[in-house]
């Protein structure tokens, strides 16, 4: 079987037992959306948001592109900020990298000429390799350099967000966190927490953070499941 006919097989089973196990959650959930998180992350099929945070249809708003870069002069980009900020209100927006990004990587290799679009999409990441580049030199494994800039470009989005207008002059400014995924065990680290008072201290390199380990605590409901899943 292809995989899109796998995949309305597979749609026609989850249809079914979110139903029985929830008789008015399609109902609830054509009723609209009010979503109070706002995702932005890398189009990466690794790093599927709801997946990994274990979110329901209806809880996030999710915006992805290749290495989860925030440009305001990208109006794919701007409008779903817009929209999230303006007209959903959400109380938080979540920048979320992951470690081993394949966009981060080709910005630090040289451009393929074949890719000229995602070459322009990546152009801040080698400006941002090229700002650090007394960090990053040192760093011994080009793997290693890597998660580093992944880490610097995440803080520098969170950044920029915080710096928009339609962020810094809402209302209510929603709260920008910086984060990061690590693909070897599926655990999420806060670089950046959203207290803005607290950016200065995500710039930390990978695993040096206290306070960014602790943050990255589960959540109860997180723990509780793992406590169960583990005592059964
Ligand atoms: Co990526």
């Amino acid at each position: 079987m292809s995989r899109p006919k796998r995949m309305l097989v597979e749609n026609v089973g989850w249809a079914a037992e979110i139903a029985a196990s929830d008789p008015d959650f399609f109902e609830t959930l054509a009723q609209g959306q009010s979503p109070t998180v706002l995702w932005i992350g890398c189009s990466d099929s690794r790093v599927p948001a709801e997946t990994i945070t274990h979110s329901k249809p209806g809880d996030l708003f999710v915006h992805r592109n290749i290495a989860n870069l925030f440009s305001d002069t990208d109006d794919n980009m701007m409008s779903v900020l817009e929209y999230a900020v303006r007209v959903l209100k959400v109380d938080d927006v979540i920048v979320c990298g992951h470690y081993g990004c394949g966009g981060v990587r080709a910005s630090l290799l040289p451009l393929s000429d074949a890719l000229p679009h995602v070459n322009r999409r990546i152009a801040p990441l080698y400006a941002l390799a090229r700002e650090h580049s007394g960090e990053l030199d040192v760093i011994g494994t080009m793997d290693s350099r890597i998660d580093r800039l992944a880490e610097l470009s995440v803080l520098e989005q969170v950044s920029a967000l915080r710096d928009t207008p339609i962020v810094r002059d809402a209302e209510r400014p929603p709260r920008v966190h910086g984060w990061i995924f690590g693909l070897r065990d599926g655990r999420i680290k806060v670089l950046s927490s959203g207290d803005p008072a607290d950016a200065e201290t995500g710039g930390a390199p990978a695993g040096s953070s206290n306070a960014a380990a602790k943050a990255a605590e589960p959540a109860p409901g997180a723990a509780q499941r793992v406590i169960e899943a583990i005592s059964r």
